[in-house]
Order: structure tokens, then C-alpha cells, then sequence
């Protein structure tokens, strides 16, 4: 008997190969990216980056979300931390600030100069006691005004401001400023009770980037993980209420009975408010059971990131191509989309991973490095890099020892990655438009001109290891 035979083959990413087909796309430009995050969550660019500790926090999720992407918000900080970290997202770009920094009319210069260095602005709005908007004040004002001791003494009165009323919409806002040429617009409610405030510099950035992942107010999107236990549905309420936009409910095996368990749990503690991606999970069974379990998208991926080290230390894991594959079919009976989280290296992977069924794509390693990925920059070997490590790495594990509350289940008695260091790299905005260039491509190829044709139309084509040599650029090896 072949006993091997049993023994289903699985391929990567590097085993195949797009077959280049008949296509009617002129320009890679004619493609639309546009995909779904999860069933209700829609981004113009299928890429979100990881939910690790050296890849994204708010600075990343701002790059992500502007570009048409989605940034994922590590867990292992303090549900404060985390939650604060969302709401730096919500907070950077908004057609509407619904909660604008003010200071009261009778604080001192000191007060508002203080207040504006530690919220990073140069103006403020002037509210008095009963929060009724009583001016607008900026650094230039107490320049102009050294010898006035209290706001209201340098500010712009209410009587000389335009005003717009809690339901001025984006459009009426921008007629508005530019009829008074106003760069802000404070708004009121009943009572001159301040409501908002609209800056032209929100409106215009809206204006320049249509495809920037925002939810219904024009806020930046951003989604955050959670895991299965401890503080897990304490995060997740204190979150959604930040303004996640998605939660990610995330262990490395998905597939564990507690944490199907939780899938229900955190759908029970926070309603319907936003969606819930699970996983991570590299089978058929793992991607159908979260499905039942409710899951609005399931990530997909057990050891192929770049600081994985679950297969050799293990032994288990499925190779992605045949991952996403697999998972990507189970979901689909559902209408749920899946996330190919991990093992990315070139921009050829992504456009494989989107013809193997995935909708978006998760990346840690190339984004890591970046100015938006959180650490220092230091010098090693005269070279100026930033850390890069697994979640599941004995460092980043010895960092989260040391802050409190945190629930350590990702971490297994052994380490199951590594810790690394990257040189210094490109904004990830260059690192995301290279990745999509290369799918844009592929895309065409494939003659396919959106998302779901690339699922329908593209094939591939099995290598063998002269074919991956042939394929890598080799003229230069002498
Ligand atoms: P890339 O290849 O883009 O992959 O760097 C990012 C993904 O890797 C996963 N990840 C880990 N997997 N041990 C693992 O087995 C780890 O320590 C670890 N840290 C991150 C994770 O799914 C991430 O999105």
C-alpha cells in the first residue's frame, strides 16, 4: 500500500503561478480594486496591515485607511491604551469634529497655550461655562495681544464668527468657509450649545482622497484585535465605543473550541454595532465553523508570516496558497469574506492570494520598518533599523510580562516566532502602492477587471523549482 498517497499535497504562494489569459483590460488603470474587509466594511485597496506590536498603532492606521486600506490595532496594550489608540484614528481627519479641543473664555493665555501644545493644535474653540460657543482663539491671537491676561480678551467674539448649525452637511460647510473665507467653522445646537467644529483642511483632504477607508461621518476606519479571554469583552465594548470600525478576534488557533465560543460571546456583548472578523485558521472545517459561529470574515494563515516559527517548532501548518484556497471555498457558502494573513514577500503574492479567493490581504513584515510602524529607530552594526518581531516571539512576550491586565494566551510555553531586525523603509503609502501596482497587473493578466472576476477568472499553473529559478531575476549571477 502507498500510504502516502493519503496524504493531500498543499502549496504556497512560490508553487504556482497566474496563467497569463485572453483579456480585454487596456490599462491597469481600467481595474477596481475595491473589496470587501468583511461583509458590511468595504475598502478601496485590499490590504490591511498586522495586528502586531511592531507593525500597527494609530500612526499605521491612518497611512492604511487614507490610502484605501485598513489598519488592525495590536492588543497587547492596556484596553485604555488600545481604545486611546482608536480614537486617535477617529480623531485625525473627520467632516465633522463632533468634539473639538476648546478652552473656556475666562482661562488663562497660559491655560490655552498649554492646552494647544498638548493637543498638537493651533487653535481652539472658546466655550463659557455653560458650553455655549463664545469665540475662537489661535496662537496668533496671543501673539497679536501680549498684554491680555484671559481668552476672551484675544479671541475672535461669537459675534464676529461664521456659524454653522449641528446639521450643516460637508457640502453646505465648504460654500460656507469659502463665501467668508473662514478656514474653520464652528457648529451650534439649540441654545448656541457648540455641536462641532468643520476645517476647510478636513474637507479638502476628504475631497483629494475619495478612495480613503472612512465610516458614515467621514471619520478614518480602523478595526482592533481582541483575544479569547480575560478582559476580551470588557476590550471589545471599551473599543467599539472608541469607534472601531471592526474587531478582530484573533489566536493563533482559531480553530480552538474556546475560541469559536468566543466568536458568539463578543457578538452578544456588543450587538450589532460592528463586524467581527475571527480566525487565524488554514482549513475548510476552521473557516466553516467560524461562519456558524458568526464571523463576518475569517483570517486565514496558521505559520507562514515572515517571523513565524510555528511549523518548525510544531510541526503544524498548511502552506497559504492551499489555505486561502480551501477557506476561501467554505466561506463563500456563506458569503463571508476571507483575509490571507501572512507569508507576503512580493507584490506577485498578493495578486496569488486574491486569485486564490481572498478578498484583502494582511501584511506585517513589509510594512514593518516604515515610519508608521511603532519603536525606535536604532543602530546596529552601524545600520539604522526598527525591531520586528512575532507576537508569539520570546521578546515581544517578555514586553507584555511587564504591563498589567494583559491576557497571555497568544503565547505558547514555547516560542513560536522570532525576533528580527528591518532596515528602515519607504512610508508604507510607497510600500502599499507598490503592493497594488503589482496586483493591478496580475489583475490584468488575468482579464480581470474587479475583485470577484479575478476569483472567477484567474488559473494557475504548478511550478516546479526550475520554473521558481527561471522566475527570479537571474541574469546577473554570472
Ligand atoms: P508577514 O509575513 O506579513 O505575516 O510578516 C504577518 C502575520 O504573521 C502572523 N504572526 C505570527 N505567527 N508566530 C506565528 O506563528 C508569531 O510569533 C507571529 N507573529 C505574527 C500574524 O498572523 C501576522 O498577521
Amino acid at each position: 500500500m502507498n500510504w502516502k498517497s493519503d496524504i493531500p499535497l498543499a502549496l504556497s504562494y512560490d508553487d504556482v503561478m497566474l496563467v497569463p489569459r485572453r483579456s480585454g483590460i487596456r490599462s491597469r488603470r481600467e481595474v477596481d480594486t475595491g473589496t470587501r474587509f468583511t461583509r458590511r466594511l468595504r475598502l478601496a485597496v485590499p490590504l490591511v496591515s498586522a495586528n502586531m506590536d511592531t507593525v500597527t498603532e494609530s500612526s499605521m492606521s491612518i497611512a492604511m485607511a487614507r490610502i484605501g486600506g485598513l489598519g488592525i490595532i495590536h492588543r497587547f496594550l492596556t484596553v485604555e491604551q488600545q481604545a486611546r489608540e482608536v480614537a486617535r484614528v477617529k480623531r485625525a481627519e473627520a467632516l465633522v469634529i463632533e468634539d473639538p479641543h476648546t478652552v473656556r473664555n475666562d482661562a488663562s493665555f497660559d491655560e490655552a497655550r498649554r492646552l494647544m501644545a498638548e493637543h498638537g493644535v493651533s487653535g481652539l474653540v472658546v466655550v463659557d461655562a455653560d458650553r455655549r460657543l463664545a469665540g475662537m482663539l489661535t496662537s496668533r491671537d496671543i501673539d497679536m495681544v501680549p498684554e491680555a491676561r484671559v481668552v476672551e480678551d484675544a479671541m475672535t467674539p461669537r459675534s464676529r464668527l461664521v456659524v454653522g448649525r449641528i446639521d450643516t452637511s460637508g457640502d453646505e460647510a465648504l460654500e460656507i468657509m469659502r463665501d467668508a473665507r473662514v478656514e474653520k467653522l464652528p457648529l451650534v445646537g439649540d441654545g448656541d450649545q457648540l455641536a462641532g467644529l468643520v476645517t476647510m483642511r478636513d474637507l479638502l483632504q476628504h475631497a483629494e482622497r475619495p478612495e480613503s477607508t472612512t465610516d458614515a461621518r467621514g471619520r478614518l476606519a480602523v478595526g482592533a484585535a481582541i483575544g479569547v479571554r480575560g478582559d476580551y469583552l470588557e476590550r471589545a465594548r471599551a473599543l467599539v465605543a472608541a469607534g472601531a470600525d471592526a474587531l478582530v478576534l484573533d489566536i493563533a488557533h482559531g480553530h480552538a473550541e474556546h475560541a469559536i465560543q468566543a466568536v458568539s460571546a463578543v457578538r452578544e456583548a456588543i450587538g450589532d454595532a460592528v463586524d467581527v472578523v475571527a480566525g487565524n485558521v488554514a482549513t475548510a472545517e476552521g473557516a466553516r465553523d467560524l461562519c456558524l459561529a458568526g464571523a463576518d470574515a475569517v483570517k486565514v494563515g496558521v505559520g507562514p508570516g515572515s517571523v513565524c516559527t510555528t511549523r518548525i517548532v510544531a510541526g503544524v501548518g498548511v502552506p497559504q496558497l492551499s489555505a486561502v484556497m480551501a477557506c476561501a471555498e467554505a466561506c463563500a457558502e456563506h458569503d463571508v469574506p476571507v483575509i490571507a494573513d501572512g507569508g507576503i514577500r512580493y507584490p506577485g503574492d498578493v495578486a496569488k492570494a486574491i486569485a486564490a479567493g481572498a478578498e484583502t490581504v494582511m501584511i506585517g513584515g513589509l510594512l514593518a520598518g516604515t515610519p508608521e510602524s511603532p519603536g525606535d529607530v536604532v543602530t546596529r552594526d552601524g545600520r539604522r533599523v526598527k525591531v520586528f518581531r512575532g507576537m508569539a516571539s520570546a521578546p515581544a512576550a517578555e514586553a507584555r510580562r511587564h504591563a498589567e491586565d494583559l491576557d497571555d494566551e497568544f503565547v505558547p510555553t514555547v516560542p513560536e516566532g522570532v525576533e528580527t531586525v528591518v532596515p528602515l523603509r519607504d512610508p508604507a503609502s510607497e510600500i502599499v502602492r507598490n503592493l497594488v501596482g503589482g496586483l493591478r497587473s496580475g489583475m490584468s493578466y488575468s482579464n480581470a477587471s474587479t475583485i470577484a472576476e479575478m476569483h472567477r477568472n484567474a488559473t494557475f499553473v504548478r511550478i516546479t523549482v526550475a520554473g521558481l529559478n527561471e522566475s527570479h531575476p537571474h541574469a546577473l549571477r554570472g
